[in-house]
């Protein structure tokens, strides 16, 4: 073989498996950090329902979720954010071209009976921002969020009039257990 192929080729080699290696260790980082951030939220969620009702939950939700995510964002210095397709706040919920891709094909495979628990995707991304690692993870509905995702009958009136009153643009409705809501999405700077 052409030795200048040949040297090329080891090259192009150590630099995938280099990337390999920083994208499993990476991988690893981001979901200990998605992980617990999921499950506190939702036992923050239970608590705030079986205290004063989902009524005062959509407050826990409308305050603490970003809360929660901006003090991991400043402890760690990555962005972490809650994504969706069909989003209930606009502003904090929207996903990017990145994003929206991932959830795209989380529906697609999600389409084929592959379950949302262990979806997610990994990658170092090349933006005109600079280089970056990106997570992104499944969040499956599940039935303590009904009373607030689910159908027009789960949610209570009240509920409904509080949803309404803070979220006029809400889509984040009709939802059933084991949907994908969203995702939980990481962008660490490299
Ligand atoms: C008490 C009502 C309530 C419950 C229960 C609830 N949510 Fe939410 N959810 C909200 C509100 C309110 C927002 C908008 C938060 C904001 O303003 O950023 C929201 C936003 C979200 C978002 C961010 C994307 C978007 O649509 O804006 C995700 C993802 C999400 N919820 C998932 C869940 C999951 C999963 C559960 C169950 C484990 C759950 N929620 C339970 C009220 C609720």
């Amino acid at each position: 073989m052409n030795k200048k192929i040949a040297l090329f080729a080891l090259l192009t080699l150590t630099t995938s498996a280099v990337y390999a290696e920083d994208i499993g260790k990476y991988q690893e980082e981001a979901r200990a950090v998605a992980m617990p951030f999921l499950k506190q939220l939702g036992a923050a969620n239970k608590k705030a329902v079986s205290e004063g009702g989902p009524e005062s939950a959509v407050k826990i939700c409308k305050d603490i979720a970003p809360q929660m995510a901006g003090d991991i964002s400043r402890q760690t210095g990555w962005k972490l954010t809650r994504v969706s397709l069909k989003v209930r706040n606009p502003l904090l919920g929207t996903p990017d071209a990145w994003e929206q891709k991932a959830l795209l094909e989380f529906e697609a495979r999600a389409a084929k009976g592959e379950k949302a628990d262990t979806m997610e995707v990994a990658e170092i991304v090349q933006e005109p921002a600079g280089k970056s690692f990106r997570f992104i993870k499944a969040i499956a509905l599940q039935p303590g969020c009904v009373a607030c995702h689910g159908s027009a009958e789960q949610i209570s009136d009240n509920v409904k009039a509080r949803l309404s009153e803070e979220y006029p643009h809400d889509m984040a409705t009709g939802y059933r257990v084991d949907q994908i809501r969203g995702a939980v999405s990481i962008k660490r700077p490299m």
